[in-house]
């Protein structure tokens, strides 16, 4: 069998957070500048079942075998075995290049997971449609977040910005303009499983308040939706800013994110706000094409650890 290779973007959420995690919609997209590569190989001299992985990114080295039995991705391989109804994967060597910074809110455990199991099952010969990498993919997000809504595996899987509601199909969002996007990286995060457990825990004190607030939020949802697809972006900036409210309301903002969001704006994004899980990670800011390396540059000295642009394109514009 000769090597095979997959790759999975990162994504950025850009309505929606945490309130998806409680059945209202919300609206990602993926960001192509960033990604996993998955890299199979056949190890001939091992026997069947044994499969080493290395991630030299994030200095990660084990087999199966040492990997303990809860490990998200011992789920991955019992849930590609159970779905191809193999009994065991045969030998291989397993590489995970990723320009995607671990643990930054770019969804780097989902992208892990859909290039490892793209890459795995065309190794086979036998590669799973997207709605089989998605659901595994989910199992294995749940093994490392808790209780994901899957909007990030679902962006990841499919590629194209989609509007989420947790448990149902995806539904692709073919945008009417393209949109040009600065995400930056205000500094590390809790994981995303701490902050949506801490909105867990604050929804069960106060559950009027917060359903009402997600309820805002899905709203709000709503229209992002029908202006990415038949309005004019003049129409987003004022939804991202009642969003990043809301959500400082649901207490998953920062002083480092408040800072630069405001600074975004201040330096002349149109739009601006938190994306992700929050308690720090990263901010995405709407600005005009030609002004997103001069703003990215200006939030780099303002105190951003890191900045990624990415575009959202018509269809008939993509390249
Ligand atoms: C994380 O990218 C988005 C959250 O809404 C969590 C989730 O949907 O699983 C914070």
């Amino acid at each position: 069998m000769p090597a095979v290779s997959a790759s999975a973007p990162g994504k950025v959420i850009l309505f929606g957070e945490h309130a998806v995690v409680y059945g209202q919609p919300a609206i990602a997209a993926p960001v192509t500048g960033v990604f996993v590569k998955v890299i199979v190989q056949p190890n001939p001299l091992k026997p069947s079942g044994s499969i080493e992985i290395e991630s030299p990114a994030v200095n990660f080295h084990a087999t199966r075998a040492e990997l303990p039995e809860q490990h998200p991705l011992n789920t991955l391989f019992q849930q590609i075995e159970q779905t191809l109804q193999i009994s065991r994967l045969p030998a291989m060597k397993i590489r995970i290049n990723s320009t995607l910074p671990a643990g930054a809110g770019m969804g780097s455990s989902a992208a892990v997971s859909v290039a490892m199991i793209r890459a795995i099952t065309q190794f086979l010969g036998l590669p799973l449609d997207n709605e089989q990498v998605n659901r595994i993919a989910f199992e294995v997000e749940k093994a490392f977040h808790g209780t994901p809504s899957g909007i990030d595996n679902t962006v990841i899987t499919y590629q194209m910005p989609i509007y989420y509601v947790r448990n149902h199909q995806p539904q692709l969002i073919h945008v009417k303009e393209p949109l040009t996007l600065v995400i930056a990286n205000a500094g590390e995060a809790p994981s995303t499983a701490e902050m949506v457990a801490g909105v867990r825990q604050r929804w069960q004190q106060h559950p009027q308040q917060y359903e009402g607030l997600f309820h805002q939020i899905g709203c709000l949802v709503e229209s992002a939706r029908q202006i990415l697809e038949q309005g004019s972006w003049q129409q987003l900036p004022p939804l991202m800013e009642k969003n990043h409210q809301l959500l400082r309301e649901i207490g998953v903002s920062s002083p480092a994110l408040d800072k630069l969001v405001k600074a975004a704006l201040q330096c002349g994004a149109y739009g601006a706000k938190l994306t992700g899980g929050g308690g720090g990670g990263n901010i995405v800011a709407l600005v005009h094409p030609e002004e997103a390396d001069s703003i990215a540059q200006q939030l780099l000295k303002e105190g951003a650890l890191h900045t990624w642009l990415t575009t959202l394109r018509p269809i008939n514009e993509e390249r």
